[in-house]
């Protein structure tokens, strides 16, 4: 949970702080005001990089030279700061003083999860996109078995590629990498398929609530043949292998396939109907790492009511109350998510404005202080 957000000269926004609720802060503003550079911003917090560009130079501010977003994180308001530099495009991770190496730590210090328009891409797009889905949830619940396979798994076939490339396939040195290779695969199998197992039943509870799809399947694929062993399929394949100069098998080639039927459920479901899966499968993410873990995730949600009807905008929004987490909404008007609260929820709303962001007073929490203060002077 983020308690206090400082920005400096990311896009837009030259100097911004704010003290965001601890559930739902809604962003609000015209189009070009900023919004999305504050989720950003607290992307860069999270991960160290931008969720729109790998470049830093367009995220920083025109003119500036270094961008920095400060943080107050959990309930020990653990200081935490990243800054990078336009010159030598180096970057500073610092936590409670000290400085970080590794990015992968400050990954899990400030699980995030974003859900914008971009997401669609999650079903769209290539078989990559969904392995990060994947790994996301295995990394943030296992990350002391996945992160140290998941590098030996790159190396050992950046290693079999290079052998395979140089037609040096005979002898001992590619039998070992094979072998390293198909170690690493297999436990790397093994967590995904373990998470995917884990999350299926969840994801399909999330999605009653939000559409009636009850023909809808995700099913995770590990990369080859089920029916056969990784070093029954690496040795038939070889010879294909050697001719295009890569390993065509293996956990670099799983993918979640994600059906309606028998068909694919992108070739068949609307716009707003894709948006409610994405948001499900990452909702489902959300509460299983809370099960799991007994921690909250973030959620960055850019342009939340784009493409949703208002009672799909709702049912989302309770799920967002049902999960307890910290969330950041943008939205360009402030009444497309006026009635989607339960009464209980604090939601903090935000104006931005030319990258000037002002905290607006809820009516509804101003109207049970002015009670509170009445009943205080009438005690008086
Ligand atoms: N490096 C930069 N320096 C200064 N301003 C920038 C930079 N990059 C982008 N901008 C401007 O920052 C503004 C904020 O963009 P942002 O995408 O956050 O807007 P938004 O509020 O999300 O808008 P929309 O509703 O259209 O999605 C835009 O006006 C954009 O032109
Ligand atoms: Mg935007």
């Amino acid at each position: 949970m983020i308690q206090q957000l400082a920005i400096t000269d990311i896009r837009n926004l030259s100097s911004v702080s704010i003290t965001p609720s601890s559930s739902v802060n809604v962003l609000y503003g015209l189009n070009g005001s900023g919004k999305t550079s504050v989720l950003e911003a607290i992307h860069i917090l999270g991960v160290a990089r931008s969720f729109r560009t790998s470049r830093i130079k367009p995220v920083i501010n025109q003119g500036a030279e270094v961008c920095t977003v400060f943080g107050r994180i959990g309930e020990t308001l653990v200081p935490v700061g990243v800054s990078r530099n336009l010159r030598d495009e180096s970057l500073q991770i610092r936590v409670s003083g000290e400085n970080l190496k590794s990015t992968s730590d400050l990954a899990r210090l400030l699980p995030l999860q974003v859900i914008n328009p971009d997401t669609f891409r999650l079903l769209e797009g290539s078989p990559k996109l969904r392995r990060s889905f994947i790994d996301w949830g295995v990394f943030h619940v296992k990350h002391h078995d996945f992160f140290p396979i998941w590098k030996r798994l790159q190396k050992a076939l950046k290693q079999r590629n290079t052998l395979l490339r140089h037609g040096r396939i005979s002898g001992s040195e590619l039998t070992s990498w094979n072998l390293e290779f198909e170690k690493a695969a297999n436990a790397i199998d093994e967590l995904r398929d373990d998470y995917i197992q884990r999350l299926t039943p969840v994801f399909n509870e999330v999605l009653s609530e939000l559409a009636d799809m009850d023909n809808l399947s995700i099913q995770y694929y590990r990369g080859w043949d089920r029916e056969r062993t990784l070093h029954e399929v690496l040795s038939s394949g070889l010879t294909r292998d050697v001719q295009s100069g890569y390993t065509h098998a293996g956990p670099q080639r799983a993918d979640l396939r994600i059906r309606i039927g028998k068909g694919s459920a992108v070739d068949i479901l609307s716009r707003g109907q894709l948006k409610l899966v994405v948001c499900a499968l990452k909702l489902a993410q959300g509460f299983l790492y809370k099960e799991l873990q007994d921690k909250q995730c973030i959620f960055l949600v850019d342009d939340l009511p784009s493409e949703l009807d208002t009672p799909n905008r709702q049912k989302l929004c309770r799920l967002f109350q049902k999960m307890n987490c910290q969330t950041f909404i943008t939205c360009v008007e402030k009444e497309a998510l006026e009635h989607c609260w339960l009464p209980e929820t604090e939601v903090k709303m935000f104006h931005v404005k030319h990258g000037q962001v002002t905290v607006i007073p809820n009516p509804a929490q101003q109207s049970i202080r002015r009670a509170e203060s009445l009943e205080m002077i009438e005690h008086e």
